[in-house]
């Protein structure tokens, strides 16, 4: 059986090895011309696939990279595992998810199986993606099977992976949710069922806006202890001492990646379409984005003023231990950072390059450090007598 993965990025790739070595012939989809290149000859800068598993499922005819859609006319299932980012309004932009199911539509081949693994809003997958397959292929929804099952990957884990973590799923009819079942079953341990299509699209939304307000919510309380000049991480290790109705979460500059801040928007756009204004979004949204010059300002306190002083940022990426730079709130501070004077500079040897800037090295050099993302294999012993902003809840 042929199964093509179109998006062969953080979700599609782990995705498509992992359905290749449970036995599918995989065909990874992607219009990034060295991106299949590169897959092709075994190299990918995505930090949790092993190279060695790549190489294995091409050697072994499993799994080919390639820019051509039209395999998709022999493929028994197709996925689409494409970016749903936001525009520069800050609304869904959708048109990555369109482009490839127009292209996965055109190729489309009666009794197929599609599965869309985005994040999107609720009604997406029923009332954009079925019309476009529909419209781009000729054939009536009948015709071919639709569902929906969102990804849950949660980058650099040790813990969780594509085979341990329960995949939701939903069918536009039982024939395309028996199906898909089948298909995740073969390399994923607990495939649940949801009732509908809109149910799992939601669950999803769900999921990652109880994070952006339980972060959101934990900074503004440690800008609430900062003041009062008590620690809030011994505040919140202190209340993980009970033993139910708490889950902990802890401060930092904000939050970052391709879906916290940007899945809730979402919800958030579709809950207005159709008024039911979610407002705790909306205000998570707003302190998120309010934290990079919250700290700016600290920084500006702890030395004096920023104008003329030479600042180190520490830790580039939206989270500890990966290179993942995607919506990272670091990207904001150094803005304000720049903005008040300073001369900035980032250490993050993960990241290594970005921006056109090059990462330097930790030193003694500076009036200030900022510990933006702290990456366990950093050693701020050399950074001498600096004096260190540490934004994961400092007083
Ligand atoms: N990254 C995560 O941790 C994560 C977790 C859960 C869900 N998601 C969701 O999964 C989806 C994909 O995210 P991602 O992180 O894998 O994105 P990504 O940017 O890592 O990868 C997407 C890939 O799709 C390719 N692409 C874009 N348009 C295409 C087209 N028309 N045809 C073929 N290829 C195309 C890009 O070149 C890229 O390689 C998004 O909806 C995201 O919200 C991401």
């Amino acid at each position: 059986m042929i199964i093509s993965v179109i998006g062969q990025g953080y979700v599609g790739l782990p995705i498509a090895l992992s359905a290749a070595t449970s036995g599918f012939e995989v065909k990874g989809i992607d219009n990034d011309q060295n991106k299949v290149a590169n897959l092709n000859s075994g190299v990918t800068s995505i930090e949790d696939v092993d190279l060695q598993v790549i190489s294995e499922m091409i050697s072994s005819g499993k799994y080919f990279a390639t820019t051509n859609y039209s395999i998709i006319e022999k493929s028994a299932i197709v996925l689409i595992c494409v970016p749903t980012p936001l525009d520069l309004d800050h609304k869904p932009d959708l048109s990555y998810l369109i482009a490839a199911a127009t292209s996965a539509g055109r190729h489309l081949s009666r009794g197929s199986l599609v599965i869309l693994e985005s994040t999107v809003a609720p009604g997406t997958t029923r009332n954009i993606i079925v019309k476009i397959l529909e419209q781009e292929s000729g054939l009536e929804s009948s015709d071919f099977l639709v569902a929906y099952s969102p990804e849950r990957i949660d980058p650099s884990s040790k813990k969780w992976n594509v085979k341990n973590t329960p995949k939701l799923v939903a069918g536009l009819d039982n024939k395309a949710t028996k199906q898909a079942v089948d298909f995740y079953s073969k390399f994923i341990d607990n495939v649940v069922v949801c009732e509908s299509i809109e149910v799992a699209e939601t669950a999803k939304l769900l999921e990652n806006s109880f994070r952006l307000i339980n972060i959101s919510f934990i900074n503004e309380l440690s800008i609430f202890c900062s003041k009062l000049g008590i620690s809030v991480n011994e505040v919140i290790n202190a209340a993980s001492t009970k033993p139910y109705g708490f889950m902990p979460f802890y401060p930092s500059i904000g939050v970052g990646g391709h879906c916290i801040p940007v899945d809730p928007l979402y919800l958030a756009n579709k809950a207005s379409e159709i008024g039911a204004p979610t407002r705790f979004i909306d205000l998570a949204d707003q302190i998120n984005q309010e934290m990079p010059g919250y700290f700016a300002g600290r920084a500006e306190e702890k030395i004096g003023g920023l104008k003329g002083k030479k600042v180190l940022v520490i830790g580039v990426s939206y989270k500890p231990n990966v290179a993942d730079v995607r919506e990272t709130p670091v990207k904001s501070l150094i803005v304000e950072l720049v903005g008040r004077g300073a001369q900035v500079s980032w250490h993050d040897d993960l990241v290594k390059e970005w921006n056109g800037e090059k990462s330097v090295a930790l030193s003694n050099e500076y009036d200030l450090a900022i510990l933006a993302t702290p990456h366990d294999y950093l050693d701020l012993t050399k950074l001498g007598d600096v004096p260190i902003l540490n934004t994961r809840g400092s007083i």
